[in-house]
């Protein structure tokens, strides 16, 4: 008895562990309310680690007294959030980012089409998406939401590798039976059955689930979007994600192709393709009817900053969607954007923002780097926050990681003014620990 007992005492021991440092985390939304009530900050605050999940936060004092049995691991002045929320990426691109001088349709067919057309080979996939998640993890993102290639050994490359890391991923196979080379196109038939045999098998699976994958508009028939609008309503668990209206030109050649729709949206909307669940990427040129149905239907807008000026598809109204009520997230679009870092992300929606007249305060760009992400994927109770019952997907910021960010922070009076300066000028240097379900990556 008295063996049992102590064995499970030192079990409870161990899988208990309290994380000191600075904390910061959101209580609501700062694009609804004023910041000072969305966003809580402890200067000396503790987040309290049990079996993978987050058990208590509050004052770094209280939970040290509470849980004296606790293994501590103070990060000093360090900022304790949840992980970043990458929510619409391309791993298979990962090898192709910052490609030189060309615009979407021409970027796809000289860069992006030729690289994906390697993952039907499957080591050549494993070893990519091992890279990609590596990487993903040194800036800090916990979560990504992936497109995989038309190819299903992608899928599998992906799912395996974030499994093997413990990561909370979606992910799909890229569907598309027109306008991409031989290679690279399924069918109507191919794409509804490797989808669904793939989502039967991965969604749920541990921390992984699926999102079923049409490519975008130009890249479908009306009859592909059709049978992947039925499959979608056969599986309501999954998430959906497609481009829209990303260029100007590319939306022209969207509605020559679906001459039956009146807008970008309703290419998917008339088969079945607008709902909750839905991730819309860059929605940058929407009409008033668009944006309208996107709010309506609870679907999301997924922000891709560094992609929409790398690319030069751009400047969002950021401030236009929020204000219609539409679900804003926060994205890489690694590689058609220039970065795997959210804190760069985060710096490019300020830019936009202020390019187009308005100034993105720190809590609203952090809120949708992770909350505002976890949210569009339908993961909010699960991961985007530091709150009991979350999973502990946490990282560690250094406010001071380069001597250009110290010396900035070093004047700052609140938090906000502490954090900026990384999220203008931060990199991978400034993640000093990553947490997945409680394990420390380093
Ligand atoms: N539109 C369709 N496919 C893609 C892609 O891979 N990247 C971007 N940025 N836009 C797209
Ligand atoms: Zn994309």
């Amino acid at each position: 008895m008295l063996e049992l007992s102590d064995a499970a005492r030192v079990g409870t021991m161990t899988a208990r562990m309290l994380i000191l440092g600075q904390t910061l985390t959101f209580a609501n939304d700062p694009f609804k309310v004023p910041v000072a009530e969305a966003a809580v900050h402890e200067p000396r605050g503790g987040v309290l680690v049990e079996d993978g999940m987050i058990a208590a936060i509050g004052l770094g004092d209280d939970l040290l007294h509470a849980h004296p049995d606790a293994t501590v691991t103070d990060m000093g002045s360090r900022l304790l959030t949840a992980g970043f929320v990458d929510s619409h990426a391309h791993y298979p691109q990962t090898a192709i980012i910052a490609s030189w001088g060309m615009r979407l349709v021409d970027w796809l067919n000289t860069y992006t089409f030729p690289e994906e057309a390697r993952f039907g080979d499957a080591d050549y996939a494993r070893e990519t998406a091992g890279r990609y998640l590596d990487l993903t993890l040194m800036n800090g993102t916990t979560t990504i939401c992936s497109y995989c290639t038309i190819h299903p050994e992608s899928v599998e490359a992906l799912f395996v590798e974030a499994r093997k890391r413990g990561l909370r991923a979606v992910a799909g196979k890229t569907c598309m039976d027109r306008n991409a080379p031989d290679d690279l196109r399924d069918t109507v038939q191919s794409s509804h059955d490797d989808s669904k045999r793939l989502l039967e098998r991965w969604h749920g699976v541990d921390r992984l689930g699926y999102a079923i994958t049409p490519r975008f508009s130009p890249t479908s028939t009306p009859e592909q979007l059709e049978a992947l609008g039925a499959l979608w309503a056969e599986h309501p668990e999954c998430l959906m994600q497609t481009h829209i209206s990303e260029q100007t030109d590319e939306v022209e050649w969207a509605l020559s192709l679906h001459p039956e729709a009146r807008d970008y949206l309703e290419t998917y909307e008339m088969h079945g393709l607008l709902g909750e669940g839905a991730l819309y990427g860059h929605a940058v040129h929407l009409t008033e009817r668009e944006r309208a149905r996107i709010a309506d239907a609870g679907a999301s807008v997924v922000h891709c900053p560094t992609s929409n000026t790398f690319i030069g598809s751009g400047l969002l109204d950021l401030a236009g969607l929020a204000a219609c009520d539409v679900r804003i997230a926060l994205a890489t679009d690694t590689g058609g954007g220039s970065s795997f870092s959210m804190l760069r992300t985060m710096a490019a929606a300020y830019e936009i923002a202020q390019l187009r007249g308005g100034a993105l305060h720190p809590a609203q760009l952090y809120w949708l780097a992770t909350s505002g992400s976890a949210r569009a994927m339908r993961l909010d109770d699960k991961i985007g926050r530091l709150a009991p019952g979350l999973e502990a997907d946490l990282i560690a910021l250094d406010l001071a990681s380069t001597p250009a960010i110290a010396q900035r922070a070093s004047r700052a009076e609140d938090i906000w003014e502490a954090l900026f300066p990384t999220i203008m000028m931060g990199d991978d240097r400034a993640i000093a620990q990553v947490w997945i379900a409680g394990r420390a990556m380093r």
